[in-house]
């Protein structure tokens, strides 16, 4: 559980820098030390570096209450989201640097949306309607337990923390990563989707897909949000099976 700061705590940030728009870019660390205050967060720790020491710090923050997906960083090496990260949980120095895996826009800002856009698109995740809608026609019904199930996938927030933390999406380039698994899984689960599980095969049932996984489940361990990975990877796996089996 996060606690209040201890009082007079005097902080040292070392913070990743660098401008693409520079003349000679120059990728460096840059040390800055602020004082601590009370349930200061990382989003009001690098507000405060921006507002009295350097207005040119980039960094990414909307909602500042875990829902928009913007401020993902790592934090002394960790993915972590900024906004809900409070500094009395951190050492005295701490180390932010951009996620790995996503375009660097500058300094701690980066480009999910590049990522999560083209993963999308390869694996046209989103739903291919069995029927044309007809807002005169009832509501369809769908079972509790498998809507309880798509709803827990659709609180991903496009962090990309999970991307960053994972080992494959690293070196393989077209990896769909945690991320992109479970929003295949969810558009794989939904019974208004034409798609059947063969349709699906070639999306998820390769070395880009759940195949690339090297099974060391970082991801589950750091998404924000808690979604349940473990169990979306053991669902994609036991549908490839299944559908190989089918197919033969
Ligand atoms: Fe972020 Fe979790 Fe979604 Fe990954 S699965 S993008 S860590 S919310
Ligand atoms: Fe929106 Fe952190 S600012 S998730």
């Amino acid at each position: 559980m996060s606690r209040a700061s201890p009082a007079g705590r005097r902080l040292t940030f070392e913070i990743f820098r660098f401008n693409p728009q520079a003349e000679q870019p120059q990728p460096h660390m840059q040390r800055f030390e602020i004082e601590e205050t009370p349930y200061m967060s990382l989003f009001i720790a690098l507000n405060t570096i921006r507002e009295t020491m350097d207005p040119s710090l980039q960094f990414d923050f909307a909602c500042r209450s875990a829902i928009c997906g913007s401020c993902g960083m790592m934090v002394n090496g960790k993915p972590s989201l900024g906004c809900r990260t409070l500094t009395a949980d951190l050492p005295d120095l701490i180390r932010l640097q951009p996620l790995p895996v996503f375009k660097l826009i500058g300094d701690l800002s980066v480009d999910t949306g590049v990522w999560f856009r083209e993963m999308a698109a390869s694996s046209e995740a989103w739903i291919h309607a069995k029927q044309a809608f007809n807002p005169n026609a009832a509501e369809e019904r769908m079972d509790d337990e498998l809507a309880a199930t798509l709803y827990e996938s659709d609180r991903c927030i496009e962090c990309g923390c999970c991307v960053a933390a994972c080992g494959a999406a690293r070196f393989a380039k077209d990896f769909k990563g945690p991320a992109g698994l479970n929003r295949i899984a969810r558009f794989m689960m939904d019974p208004r989707d034409e798609r059947d599980d063969s349709d699906w095969f070639d999306v998820f049932a390769t070395e880009d897909g759940v195949f690339g996984c090297l099974g060391l489940m970082a991801c589950h361990d750091i998404c924000p949000k808690e979604l349940p990975l473990l169990e979306v990877y053991a669902y994609l796996r036991r549908k490839a099976l299944t559908t190989a089996r089918k197919r033969d």
